[in-house]
């Protein structure tokens, strides 16, 4: 028999379950300068602002929100810089304003506070790999679990009545217990909490969050810890990050990893503890494969209702020439609109995000309102 649904059968049917509410670029330059090829700590520290690190160029903001209508950015910034009394090494208390997205980000978008520290505190001169973990009892210069927490009720309480302000915990922890890692989130959110926020929190895993490995690693696994977060407002979404390259670090070019197959394992756990997620980490070169996967990667998102945002890796104004992934060091610039390549062909905002990853910034977002895990209003950019 053919089926030839009527208007009244189609208005029936359920509305397409997944939503994407949250969807923009990470902004990063608010990490710069702290590197040192002799790793010489407190390079850069704490920093000139404008000089060594920015966090965003507003410009560029302008262009990402009015030409291609995201409405979420991923802001980057190290520790180090807002925690500028020292005590012992150990990070003591915030004494300084925290990193205030401009006005014209957050009055129109939101944006996620990105601590780039990879669960380290103290040393960022060759990041990711340097610096103390934070917890680590064994080490008397590390930060506490109790100061991370104390960190973020403090940011928490200065950022509670901006609803435009989503609360990223940290960005990739790596090479820790999984235990440990849970203990400082665990007491981060508390803490937040604690201090009246309600805005949504993002949680990390460890092993540098990746997707594809969220379910691996047996009693250390992601999918072993994250979901026994307690959140009690329950406005906790999961960061997941992936690149598609062959080790999954964005280093390379070749497009190697199917992100579709490689995100199976912790898209079902995100489904059977009803968690959501955004990716707020990924990106691709400008090779057809890559530009291939980066639209499966998209569409998967889409039609996966746990997914609820995503952000790409990654603009920032000072990038330059350099490229924040998935280019084997060759210089083709950033998705930082106007960016070029050293060898003054277009950049990968040229080549990556206006082609591709900007075409599938849904027309229909949520512009209005706290974010909420539940979901919000979606509606076009007027
Ligand atoms: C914790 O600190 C001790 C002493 O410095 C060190 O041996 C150990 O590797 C550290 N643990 C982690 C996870 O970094
Ligand atoms: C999220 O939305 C749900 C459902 O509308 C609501 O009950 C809850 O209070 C909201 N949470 C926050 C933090 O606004
Ligand atoms: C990628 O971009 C660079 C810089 O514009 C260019 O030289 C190169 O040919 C591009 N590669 C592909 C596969 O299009």
């Amino acid at each position: 028999m053919k089926f030839s649904p009527t208007l009244a059968a189609l208005a029936a049917l359920p509305a397409t379950s997944a939503t994407i509410y949250f969807a923009g670029v990470a902004q990063s330059s608010g990490e710069f300068g702290a590197w040192s090829p002799t790793q010489t700590r407190g390079t850069g520290l704490p920093g000139r602002f404008g000089v060594d690190y920015a966090f965003i160029s507003t410009s560029g903001v302008d262009t990402m929100i009015d030409s291609h209508k995201v409405n979420l950015h991923r802001v980057a910034f190290l520790l180090e810089r807002i925690l500028h009394h020292h005590h012992q090494g150990r990070l003591y208390v915030l004494s300084s304003p925290p990193p205030s997205p401009s006005p014209s980000l957050t009055s129109e978008t939101d944006a996620i506070l990105d601590p780039h520290n990879y669960m380290r505190y103290n040393d960022p001169s060759s990041q990711p790999f340097s610096g103390s973990v934070i917890g680590n009892t064994s080490d008397p210069t590390a930060a506490t679990t109790a100061q991370f927490a104390a960190f973020w009720g403090e940011l928490a309480s200065r950022f509670k009545t901006n609803e435009k302000v989503l609360f990223g915990l940290m960005n990739e922890p790596h090479s820790m217990p999984s235990r440990l890692v849970f203990s400082n989130l665990q007491a981060a959110i508390t803490a937040i909490r604690a201090a009246g926020a309600n805005n949504m929190i993002l949680t990390p895993g460890n092993a540098w969050s990746g997707g594809h490995y969220w379910t691996k690693g047996g009693d250390e696994a992601n999918s072993k810890w994250i979901h026994k977060l307690v959140d009690p407002i329950k406005n906790l979404a999961v960061d997941i990050h992936e690149y598609l390259d062959e080790d999954f670090s964005g280093g390379h070019t070749a497009c190697t990893q199917d992100p579709v197959a490689n995100l199976a394992g912790v898209t079902g756990w995100l489904r059977e503890h009803g968690l959501k997620g955004f990716v707020t980490e990924f990106g691709g070169s400008n090779t057809t494969e890559c530009k291939l996967m980066l639209e499966g990667m998209l569409g998967y998102m889409e039609e996966n209702e746990e997914y609820i945002g995503w952000t790409a890796w990654a603009a920032g104004p000072f990038w330059g020439v350099n490229s924040p992934c998935c280019t084997d060091q060759r210089q083709l610039g950033s998705l930082e609109p106007g960016s070029r390549a050293a060898d003054g062909g277009p950049g990968l905002y040229d080549s990556v995000w206006v082609p591709v990853i900007a075409k599938r910034v849904p027309g229909r977002l949520q512009w209005d309102g706290p974010a909420n895990v539940t979901g919000g209003v979606v509606r076009e950019r007027v």
